[in-house]
C-alpha cells in the first residue's frame, strides 16, 4: 500500500497507529540526533521524523534525501513535543521504521512554498511545480467547489448541459476570432468561438428550453489582470421568460454560490440603471463597497469667470471624507494620476474643508468663500473633507472621475477583504457610435432585443434606444452579461441593417439563425458569468491567472509549452498556406 492515510488528515486520535504516507519533501532539517522531514501531498504536510541514535542506517538515509523527491515512509504516530499551530497536522509526527523513494527529483528552480522565492515568469515556465504551492492548490479546489455548486443549483432549477462546437464560424463583430485552417476544405478556416451565443439561441429554438454549459470561449484581445484569451464562461439562456425571470434565477444562483462556497449569506441583490452608473460612477460597474458618489456642479461652478469649467461640458467631483489635510505632494500625486494619458483629465481642482470650517481650494482667485460654501453645499461636504473636481467633455470627465474614485477608495483602505456587494445594472444601451469607423456597434452584442417601448427610436434617434440588457457586477468587477434576445426575423434584420450590414453580409454570416427564427423561436434570453472572474472575486486574488491551472502570459504566450509557435513546412503546405514575409 502506497498511503494508508494522506498528509493532512492525522492528529492525537491517531496516536500509536501505524501508517504509510506518500509525497514529496518540502523540506528537511538536521538538528543533531534528530532529522526533520516536511512531507507534503494535496492534503497538507506532516513531519516524519528519524532519530539517529535509535535507527542510524534509516536516518543516514533519509539525510540524502533532497527536495522534492517523492517518498513513502512507513511509521507511527506520536504525539510533538514541539506542536505547530499553523498545520492541521501540527501537534503529531510520524516516527518512521522505514521509507522508500519513489522518484528523485532534480533541485526545482523555486521554492515550493507559500512565500516562494521564483518570479512569475519561471512560476510559469514550471507551472506544474508552482501548481504545487498551497496558494495555488486552494484557487483550483474553490473553482472546483463553484463548478459543482453551479452545476447542482442548475440541474435543480431544470437546466441541461449541453455541448456545443468549438470550431464554427469567423464574424467580424466583437473582439477578434482566433481561427483555425481546415486541411480538408483548402483555403478557408474555422473560428473558435468568443461565445455559445448563436448555438444557445438554436437550442431555444430546438426547445431545450433551459440550457447552461461552463464551456471555454476565444477571444483575440488585449490582456489583462481580468482578461485571458481562452476563458470559461457559466453560459446559460431560458425560453419563455422576461427579463425579470431571468434576473432572479441567476440572483438564486449567485446567493446559492456565495452561501454554499462561501457560507455567506446575502440579502436581494440591489439594481441601477446604466445611466445612474455612470451618473453617478462615471462606470458601467460601479464598486458600491464605498459611497463618494458624483455631485455635478455645473450650477454653482460654472459663470465665474474659471475658463475650465466655463468652456466644460460638465463639472463633477467628489467629496473624500476625513482627507482636508493631505498634503501639497498628496495632492499633486492625484493631479498627476488623473493626467495620465490613460486617464486624460486636463487637471484636477481641490477644495479643502478645514476642520476649523475654513474653505480653501486651488482656485481662489474665481472662487470666493460664498462661493466655495455654495459648492460644499452641494456636495454635503463636512469639516474635515476634501472635494476632488474635474471638468470636461461630460462622458470622459465621469469616466475620469470613476477612476479617481477607485484610486480614492483603495487609498483610504475602503476595500476590505471578504466584504461582497453585488449589483445589477440594467437598462444598457443597444448601440455604440463609434467615432473612428462612423458607424454603430452593438453595445452587448446583436442579438440582443432593444426595449419594446424604444424600438420606435431605431430609425431617428438610434443612440437613445435601450436594451433589455443587463450585468452583474460584484465590488467593481463585471462578473457576468446578458440580455433578452430578438426572436423575430424582420427585427433581427433591421438590427442588422442598423448595425450597417447589407442584406448579404447578414444573410451570410447569420442567415442560420435568421433561417431559424422562421420556424418558431420562443421568446428567450440568457446570461454568461466569467468563471474564472467569479473565482478569482470569491477568492480574494487580484488575477483570473491564479484560479487558471495552466494560464497565458500577458503576451498570450504559454511559456510552458512554449506557444504559440511555428509549425513545420509540411504542415503548413498541406493546409495551403503561405506565410508573408
Ligand atoms: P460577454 O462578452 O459580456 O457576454 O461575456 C460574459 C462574461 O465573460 C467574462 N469575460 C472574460 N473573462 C476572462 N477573459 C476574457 N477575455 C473575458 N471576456 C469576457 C466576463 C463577462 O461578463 N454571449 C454573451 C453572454 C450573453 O449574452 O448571454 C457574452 O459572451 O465576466
Amino acid at each position: 500500500m502506497l498511503r494508508t492515510h494522506t498528509c493532512g488528515e492525522l492528529n492525537m486520535t491517531h496516536t500509536g497507529m501505524e501508517v504509510t504516507l506518500s509525497g514529496w519533501l518540502q523540506r528537511s532539517r538536521d538538528m543533531g540526533g534528530l532529522t526533520f522531514i516536511d512531507l507534503r501531498d494535496r492534503y497538507g504536510i506532516t513531519q516524519l521524523v528519524f532519530n539517529l541514535e535509535a535507527n542510524t542506517a534509516l536516518c543516514m538515509e533519509a539525510r540524502k534525501l533532497g527536495r522534492e523527491f517523492v517518498i513513502t515512509a512507513r511509521g507511527k504516530v506520536a504525539e510533538r513535543s514541539n506542536k505547530n499551530p499553523k498545520l492541521s497536522t501540527g501537534d503529531v509526527e510520524i516516527i518512521v521504521d522505514s521509507f522508500t523513494v519513489l522518484n528523485v527529483s532534480k533541485t526545482p528552480p523555486f521554492t515550493i512554498e507559500d512565500n516562494t522565492d521564483g518570479g512569475e515568469e519561471l512560476r510559469m515556465k514550471y507551472r506544474y511545480l508552482d501548481l504545487r504551492r498551497s496558494v495555488n492548490r486552494k484557487n483550483l479546489e474553490l473553482r472546483h467547489r463553484m463548478g459543482i455548486e453551479t452545476r447542482n443549483y442548475l440541474n435543480g432549477q431544470h437546466f441541461l448541459e449541453i455541448e456545443t462546437p468549438y470550431m464554427i464560424k469567423s464574424t467580424p463583430e466583437g473582439a477578434r476570432d482566433f481561427v483555425v485552417p481546415s486541411r480538408m476544405n483548402p483555403g478557408q478556416f474555422y473560428a473558435l468561438p468568443q461565445s455559445p451565443q448563436t448555438f444557445k439561441q438554436l437550442l431555444m429554438v430546438a426547445g431545450f428550453d433551459r440550457y447552461f454549459q461552463i464551456v471555454r470561449c476565444f477571444r483575440d484581445e488585449d490582456l489583462r489582470a481580468d482578461r485571458q484569451p481562452e476563458f470559461t464562461q457559466i453560459d446559460c439562456e431560458m425560453a419563455f421568460v422576461t427579463q425579470e425571470d431571468i434576473l432572479n434565477t441567476f440572483e438564486g444562483l449567485a446567493k446559492h454560490l456565495f452561501k454554499s462556497v462561501l457560507n455567506v449569506e446575502m440579502d436581494d441583490f440591489p439594481r441601477m440603471s446604466y445611466d445612474q452608473a455612470m451618473k453617478l460612477y462615471g462606470s458601467d460597474k460601479p464598486d458600491i463597497r464605498f459611497g463618494m458618489m458624483f455631485t455635478e456642479l455645473n450650477d454653482p461652478a460654472k459663470g465665474k469667470n474659471f475658463k475650465l469649467f466655463d468652456e466644460a461640458e460638465l463639472v463633477v467631483g467628489i467629496n473624500v471624507p476625513g482627507c482636508s489635510e493631505y498634503s501639497r505632494k498628496q495632492l499633486d500625486e492625484l493631479t498627476e494620476f488623473v493626467k495620465k494619458p490613460q486617464i486624460g483629465a486636463s487637471g484636477l481642482v481641490y477644495i479643502r474643508y478645514a476642520m476649523d470650517g475654513s474653505l480653501k481650494s486651488s482656485v481662489d482667485k474665481f472662487y470666493p468663500v460664498e462661493d466655495l460654501t455654495a459648492i460644499a453645499r452641494k456636495f454635503n461636504s463636512s469639516p474635515g473633507d476634501l472635494m476632488l473636481i474635474l471638468a470636461g467633455k461630460a462622458e470622459k470627465t465621469r469616466t475620469a472621475l470613476g477612476t479617481l474614485r477607485l484610486e480614492m477608495g483603495k487609498r483610504l483602505g475602503l476595500f476590505r477583504p471578504g466584504e461582497f456587494k453585488p449589483l445589477w445594472v440594467v437598462d444598457f444601451p443597444l448601440l455604440e457610435w463609434d467615432e473612428a469607423t462612423n458607424r454603430f456597434y452593438a453595445k452587448h452584442h446583436p442579438f440582443t432585443s432593444p426595449k419594446p417601448e424604444d424600438i420606435h427610436l431605431l430609425d431617428t434617434d438610434a443612440s437613445a434606444v435601450r436594451a433589455n440588457a443587463y450585468d452583474l457586477v460584484i465590488n467593481g468587477t463585471e462578473i457576468g452579461g446578458g440580455s433578452i434576445r430578438i426572436h423575430n426575423k424582420d427585427l433581427q434584420k433591421k438590427m442588422f441593417s442598423v448595425l450597417g450590414f447589407s442584406d448579404e453580409d447578414a444573410a451570410d454570416q447569420f442567415g442560420f439563425l435568421m433561417n431559424a427564427f422562421e420556424y418558431g423561436a420562443p421568446p428567450h434570453g440568457g446570461i454568461a458569468f466569467g468563471f474564472d472572474r467569479w473565482s478569482t472575486i470569491f477568492g480574494g486574488g487580484e488575477s483570473i491567472r491564479d484560479y487558471i491551472a495552466f494560464p497565458k502570459n500577458n503576451s498570450g504566450r504559454d511559456v510552458m509549452i512554449d506557444s504559440p509557435s511555428a509549425i513545420k513546412e509540411e504542415q503548413l503546405k498541406e493546409l495551403q498556406i503561405r506565410l508573408v514575409k
